[in-house]
C-alpha cells in the first residue's frame, strides 16, 4: 500500500464537537490486549476522562507485518476511533508506533496522537553496569524510530535485544503465567542475565503481563521498565496543554471494540484488570472498519 498522500483535516472528518471538545473520549489502540496495560494506568491517571479501547486482534500480531500493513491498519482504525469523536489518540502499541506514527501524524495533522517507545532513555540513565536488556518484537527492532533513539540515549551502554518470537500469541491466548510462557520468557532472557543485564526494558505493551512471571525468573536485583506509567503523564499533559482535559465529575467509561472474538477480549479482561469490560465487534472491510 505505500506511503498515502492522503491528508485528513477534522473538517473532513467528524471529529469531536467543538464546543464540548472536553467530553469527549481519549482513544487506545493495539493490534490486541497489549495496549490495556497502558489503558490502565491512561484511567488511573485520568479517572474523569472517557477512555475507548481497539484491539485489532483479527490482524494480531503486527509484529512480524510490513510497514506498509501497519500503516494502512493504523491509518483505518484511526478514521473508525475519529468517528466515534475521539480527541486524541494514543498509538499503545510500540510496534504500530514504530511503524506509522509519522504516518499518522502526516496524515491526520489536526489530530494530537501519543505514542510509545521502548525505554531505552530511562534504561541507560539507571544501569549501573551500563547493560540493558530490550523485549520487543522484530518490527520495532527494525524500525527508524527504534534506531534514532539508540543512536541518540544508548551510547556507552551495551544493549542486548531479543524479539521473544511467540510470546505476544501466548499472551493473547491468555496464557500469563504458563509453564510453557516461562520456558520461553526464560530462553529470551536468561542469556542477557549471563551478560550481567541490570535493567530490563518491556518494548511490547503486551509485556507487562508476564512482569510478575519475569520478576520471578530475573530476581529482585534487575530493574524492570514499563514505560506506560510516562505514557499516561504525557497523555495529561498534552491535555492540559491543548485546554483538552475532561472536567473532575464522575468515573467514566471505557468503551472497547475488538476486531476479533468479543468474548475473547472481555475474558482477558476479566482475567487480567481490575473492573470488566464490556465488549463490542468492529469489522474490516476494505480497508476500514465499521461497527457490527
Ligand atoms: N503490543 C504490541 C507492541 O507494543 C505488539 C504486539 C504484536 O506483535 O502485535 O509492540
Amino acid at each position: 500500500m505505500g506511503q498515502s498522500k492522503k491528508v485528513h483535516s477534522s473538517a473532513a472528518l467528524q471529529l469531536c464537537n467543538p464546543a464540548a471538545v472536553n467530553l469527549c473520549p481519549i482513544a487506545v489502540f493495539d493490534s490486541g490486549v497489549g495496549g490495556l496495560s497502558v489503558l490502565r494506568h491512561i484511567r488511573a491517571e485520568l479517572p474523569h476522562e472517557q477512555l475507548i479501547y481497539l484491539a485489532d486482534q483479527a490482524n494480531v500480531p503486527y509484529g512480524s507485518r510490513s510497514l506498509a500493513e501497519i500503516q494502512a491498519f493504523s491509518e483505518g482504525i484511526t478514521h473508525f476511533l475519529l468517528q466515534l469523536n475521539a480527541k486524541l489518540v494514543v498509538v499503545a502499541c510500540n510496534t504500530a508506533s514504530g511503524a506509522a506514527l509519522t504516518h499518522l501524524r502526516q496524515t491526520f495533522p489536526d489530530v494530537p496522537f501519543v505514542g510509545m517507545e521502548p525505554a531505552v532513555k530511562p534504561a541507560a540513565a539507571q544501569t549501573k553496569r551500563g547493560k540493558v536488556g530490550v523485549l520487543a518484537t522484530a518490527g520495532t527492532f527494525q524500525s527508524q524510530r527504534y534506531e534514532a533513539l539508540m543512536a541518540r540515549f544508548a551510547q556507552g551502554v551495551l544493549v542486548f535485544e531479543d524479539s521473544c518470537q511467540g510470546l505476544v500469541a501466548l499472551i493473547e491466548n491468555g496464557q500469563t503465567k504458563s509453564a510453557e510462557t516461562e520456558r520461553l520468557l526464560r530462553a529470551c532472557v536468561e542469556p542477557m542475565l549471563a551478560k550481567g543485564v541490570d535493567t530490563l526494558v518491556l518494548g511490547c505493551t503486551h509485556y507487562p503481563f508476564v512482569r510478575p512471571l519475569l520478576t520471578k525468573i530475573v530476581g529482585p536485583d534487575v530493574t524492570i521498565i514499563d514505560p506506560a506509567p510516562a505514557v499516561a503523564r504525557q497523555i495529561k499533559r498534552v491535555l492540559q496543554q491543548r485546554g483538552l482535559s475532561a472536567p473532575a465529575g464522575k468515573m467514566r467509561v471505557v468503551r472497547a471494540f475488538t476486531t476479533g472474538e468479543a468474548g475473547r477480549l472481555a475474558g482477558f479482561a476479566r482475567q487480567m484488570l481490575t473492573s470488566p469490560l464490556a465488549v463490542e465487534t468492529a469489522v474490516w472491510q476494505n480497508d476500514k472498519l465499521y461497527t457490527r
